[in-house]
């Protein structure tokens, strides 16, 4: 199985630089930082920063989406952020977050499968515990997308025994579900190598759209989700051309531009 190694001692974060491509030309890393966000941010205002990796074994501010904390403990996970100046109009900011979130799951499909829960969530195929999240930020001037970072957390060999109480029932990781310990190095060379070709995809104006809304696993559940203006219950029944997840309730059709899907019941049919 691809990647599905012990650790390798010797190997480090730098392994995954391929100098010939934009995402992962370079990597900086980090034992302890506030958020590799925001360094991948700063680094964009450096002519070399665009598609500079910024890699920490421990981050002190982590940051989830909507304002949540992201825990991580050290030297066993992987969190990592790259910062990008898209070529791209920020209408179509969008496509970024669902390219990620292909490209992670890519990522870890040679080790087993994991699914796509809108927007950004890496899940258990099986038991839809969580393994993984993206938080793309991005900055809009005038009608272009100046700049984007993409930050990515994947719960990697932090078994579920050693996750806090608070995680623990929604969580867990590869190592769990792989059944071994998962070379961290390896995952993050076919993220970057996935992610690269997703953006350069979404830049020459292919839109993840069909790809993702065939991987998302929410597409056909019965859903809740934390929306904007409240709660909205219905079926997931599509993510529209906007990339906003399109939920059939008793009042009819809603396109949820951001939000959390919070529940997902699946009907199993016998
Ligand atoms: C989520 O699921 O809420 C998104 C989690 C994103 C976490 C990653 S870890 C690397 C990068 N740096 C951060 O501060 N957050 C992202």
């Amino acid at each position: 199985m691809v990647g599905a190694v012990s650790e390798n001692p010797q190997a480090t974060w730098y392994d995954a630089v391929r100098p010939q491509r934009r995402i992962g030309g370079a990597i900086e890393v980090h034992e302890t930082i506030a958020s590799t966000n925001d360094r991948a941010r700063e680094l964009l205002d450096l002519p070399e920063g665009d598609g500079c990796v910024v890699v920490a074994e421990e981050q002190s501010a982590g940051r989830g989406r909507r304002g949540r904390t992201w825990t991580s403990p050290p030297g066993h996970n992987l969190t990592a952020s790259v910062g990008i100046r898209p070529r791209l109009r920020a209408r179509d900011g969008w496509q970024i977050g669902l390219a990620a979130a292909l490209a992670a799951r890519d990522a870890c499909s040679g080790l087993v499968p994991v699914a796509l829960k809108w927007p950004n969530d890496l899940m258990d195929a099986g038991d839809g515990r969580k393994v993984g999240g993206m938080l793309v930020e991005t900055v809009v001037e005038g009608d272009r997308l100046s700049a984007a970072v993409i930050g990515i957390g994947i719960n990697v060999n932090w078994r579920r025994d050693d996750m806090p109480p608070e995680l623990v029932d929604g969580a867990t990781s590869l190592i769990e579900l792989v059944g071994s310990e998962v070379d961290r190095v390896g995952l993050l060379r076919r993220l970057l190598e996935a992610l690269d070709l997703e953006i350069m995809l979404v830049e020459a104006g292919r839109s993840p759209r069909d790809r993702y809304r065939a991987a998302c696993s929410t597409i056909g559940a019965t859903v809740t989700v934390d929306a904007a203006g409240g709660m909205i219950e219905g079926r997931a029944i599509d993510i529209d051309a906007l990339g906003s997840l399109v939920v059939e309730t008793a009042a009819g059709k809603i396109s949820v531009t951001s939000g959390e899907v919070a529940s997902v019941r699946r009907v199993v049919t016998a």
